[in-house]
């Protein structure tokens, strides 16, 4: 692998943005000063002035295989993260087959290590899977989730009851519990109330946001019960946000560790129920779009630590599933590609500042996922050379035909992004405007349970 000097750059170091030289060997960062003299002939990139900032870790990506890759696979998943700055992801269990077990979990794995060309984690599903929790951990899931509260792609959803003993195991190995909080009970009774009206603001109206909320609740009671880490996707409602911020309050004022942890996905933050005009049910995603009053809300939430983390629930589904009416268009949009792109023009435009960017798209998932012991998350010396070089003043349109999911389609079209002019993953520039990396050479990334490196 050629050692890589980046040139003419600044990075984020210390607090404050600085003119820097990057040296990267063997797949680390090596030395980051303001200017470093080698010997070796290196590969040179002059970032003309752009800023060398850590790549991105999305924690919350549905790549489709096995089982359902006219949506997506490994291979396009991997390479629409890579073009968007994205280095590691970890994968949702809701593929055909779901990963409940051993054999679905050797299966994914297998696909995933031939065509990833980014490293990633796998997550484990609960259904009624309970007595299979151990092994998964043991196989190396990172963490346990989503844990569907309520029914959403693939119909993974459980009882209360199952999810209490889920609970209660993940707890005692010491796992972690992601949880997609909506209230089925709340969902059942709006959409029988709204059966007849198909308008694409139904959706919105037939998950609202007292169904993630009460969802939350209960979710906080029966972790707290059984002693269990959990922490909650795509949070979306500021009801929501109210809960947790009372949780932490709780926490930092007892001493105890914290226990709940959080994320939201950009499209909570930048769109709202204005875009379903604009969307249609290409808007269709759960939970749903909310109306202006929650993104604002999550934002200061995500600045004042509330929210620890942005992920993108990226669920692609193809135009042609999704250009039909509301209730048969499946809830879900692709996003790993234009995460940073966005978040980066969020800082562009003062709605957070640099810092807290980097925390939420990297230092911040990498601990609350156990990356940081791979060397992931951190931009300094000794760590995975996982950077990206982007010049904030070349902020382009964003256009779904020009992005690497198979989707072919984005609910940001026409919105503004930040996209990376090199993606570079453990060394490696695995993107230069065109994906160069090879198929396969993702790595995988095994939760701390890890005990069983079984052969096939
Ligand atoms: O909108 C969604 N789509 N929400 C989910 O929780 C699942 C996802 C998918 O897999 O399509």
């Amino acid at each position: 692998m050629p050692d890589i000097l980046i040139k003419n750059t600044k990075v984020f170091v210390n607090n404050y943005l600085q003119p820097a030289e990057v040296l990267i060997e063997d797949g680390k960062i090596t030395e980051i000063a303001r200017q470093i003299d080698v010997q070796r002939l290196n590969e040179v990139i002059d970032a003309k002035g752009g800023l060398t900032l850590p790549a991105a870790i999305d924690v919350h990506v549905h790549f489709r295989e096995p089982g359902m890759t006219e949506k997506e696979d490994w291979y396009t998943g991997s390479c629409s993260a890579a073009a968007g700055g994205v280095t590691t992801v970890i994968e949702h269990p809701n593929t055909i087959p779901p990963t409940i077990d051993r054999k679905s979990f050797k299966e994914k794995l297998k696909l995933a290590n031939r065509k990833s060309i980014i490293d990633f984690g796998i997550y484990g599903g609960v259904t009624g899977n309970i007595e299979k929790l151990p092994e998964l951990w043991e196989l190396g899931v990172t963490a346990f989730g989503e844990i569907f509260m309520a029914e959403s792609t693939g119909a993974l959803n459980i009882s209360e009851e199952t999810f209490d003993k889920a609970l209660s195991v993940i707890a005692n190995l010491g796992a972690m519990a992601c949880i997609h909080a909506e209230d089925e009970k709340i969902r059942l009774e709006c959409e029988s109330f709204l059966k007849n009206d198909h308008s694409p603001q139904s959706h919105s109206r037939a998950r609202p946001n007292m169904c993630e909320a009460v969802a939350v609740k209960k979710a906080i009671e029966l972790a707290k019960k059984n002693g269990a880490q959990a922490h909650f996707c795509h949070i979306s409602a500021f009801e929501s946000v109210g809960l947790l911020r009372k949780e932490r309050y709780l926490e930092q004022s007892s001493g105890y560790p914290v226990r709940f942890t959080s994320e939201v996905t950009p499209h909570h933050l930048f769109l709202s129920t204005r875009d379903w005009d604009r969307l249609g049910s290409f808007g269709k995603m759960n939970p749903p779009l909310r109306d202006r009053r929650n993104p604002k809300m999550l934002l200061n939430a995500l600045n004042d630590g509330t929210i620890n983390i942005v992920a993108t629930d990226h669920a692609p589904h193809t135009e042609a599933e999704k250009d039909v009416g509301i209730k048969s268009a499946p809830p879900g949009v692709p996003g790993v590609e234009t995460l940073l792109p966005l978040m980066l023009v969020a800082v562009k435009r003062n709605l957070l500042p640099l810092g807290r960017m980097i925390d939420v798209t990297s230092r911040g998932p990498a601990g609350i996922f156990g990356l940081t012991r791979y060397s992931k998350g951190v931009f300094a010396e000794g760590f995975d050379a996982d950077v990206v070089v982007v010049d904030p003043s070349r902020t382009s349109v964003i256009k779904g035909d020009l992005l690497h999911s198979k989707a072919g389609w984005t609910p940001y079209e026409g919105m503004d992004g930040i996209f990376p002019e090199y993606t570079i993953s453990r060394g490696e520039v695995v993107w230069d405007g065109e994906i160069l990396a090879s198929r396969g050479r993702g790595r995988f990334l095994p939760g701390k349970g890890f005990s069983r490196d079984e052969e096939d």
